[in-house]
């Protein structure tokens, strides 16, 4: 583990933070808030190819109470990105909202679809929406090669993180798409700012490519951690339910309040 002190850009200008970073292979897991951290200058501008996410969904587990306010504060995230970025961000969320973000935040229009198995069930799919930066230096849809991809659901008994995604979804196809065109890799550097437990920067690992993520729940930093040195599956902590992310959120909120 490396304790890195970092000179904050905050308004201020004067704080010294110190940071939890991680170095995993080729990938770097830093513990806390992304926005801070990027205000901060973690990430200099344009050194992230693309981002591929799963950000939060739920409007109250971002301290916020209508749908507007959730798309104030995801507006502001694609803002926060676009310096950063320089193709695409792929970024998931609740099939309810497959209609305000598309008409909202993407142009483009169509969502990639991960189809969970589910049969009839009312969350049996989730869309994963492309948010094209304004400098994007290729056309994504020539590398989408299926838009639909089936895979179910990380079985709940062995669940580490309530919204934990299988590693397949980004090993398989959603790295696939950024990273490989024309059998050339050409995405180098991938970022999760929400990066749970840890799939995206695990999938990176896997294939040879660099990768960034941000986690703010230390109990999910852990996890993330753990789950990225040995491999899906090898973390045994079991965090189980909703409520669970709620709680552990609501504590990092009360210990961010104490100044150090
Ligand atoms: C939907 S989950 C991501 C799940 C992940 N894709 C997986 O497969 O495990 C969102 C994650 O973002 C984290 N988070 C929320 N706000 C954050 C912030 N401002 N900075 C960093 N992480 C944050 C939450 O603690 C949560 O673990």
């Amino acid at each position: 583990m490396l304790q890195v002190n970092m000179q904050s850009g905050g308004c201020l200008g004067l704080t010294l933070a110190t940071v939890r970073k991680e170095v995993i292979g080729n990938a770097t897991l830093y513990l806390g808030d992304f926005f801070e951290l990027i205000a901060q200058g973690v990430i200099p501008e344009k050194s992230v190819d693309s981002v591929v996410s799963s950000p939060p969904f739920i409007a109250e587990d971002l301290g916020l109470v209508t749908d507007e306010e959730y798309y104030e504060w995801y507006a502001g995230l694609l803002a926060k990105l676009e310096p950063l970025v320089a193709d695409y961000a792929l970024l998931f969320n609740s099939n309810t909202r497959l209609y305000d973000i598309t008409q909202r935040f993407c142009p483009y229009g169509r969502p990639l679809i991960w189809d969970k198995f589910r049969g009839q069930a009312p969350y049996r799919y989730e869309p994963i929406f492309i948010h094209r930066m304004s400098k994007a230096r290729f056309d994504i849809t020539n590398s989408i090669f299926t838009d639909c991809y089936h895979y179910e659901s990380v079985d709940k008994a062995k669940m580490v993180h309530p919204y934990e995604n299988p590693l397949e979804i980004y090993e398989r196809w959603l790295i696939n798409i950024l990273a490989f065109r024309e059998g050339e890799k050409f995405t180098r550097t991938i970022l999760d700012p929400f990066m749970g437990s840890g799939k995206t920067l695990l999938a990176c690992n896997n294939l040879g490519l660099k990768s960034i993520g941000f986690e703010i729940n230390p109990d999910y930093f852990e996890i993330a951690v753990e789950t990225i040195r040995n491999g899906e599956g090898s973390c045994t902590a079991h965090l189980g339910t909703r409520q669970r992310i709620k709680s552990a959120l609501q504590q990092q909120k009360l210990t961010e309040a104490i100044p150090v």
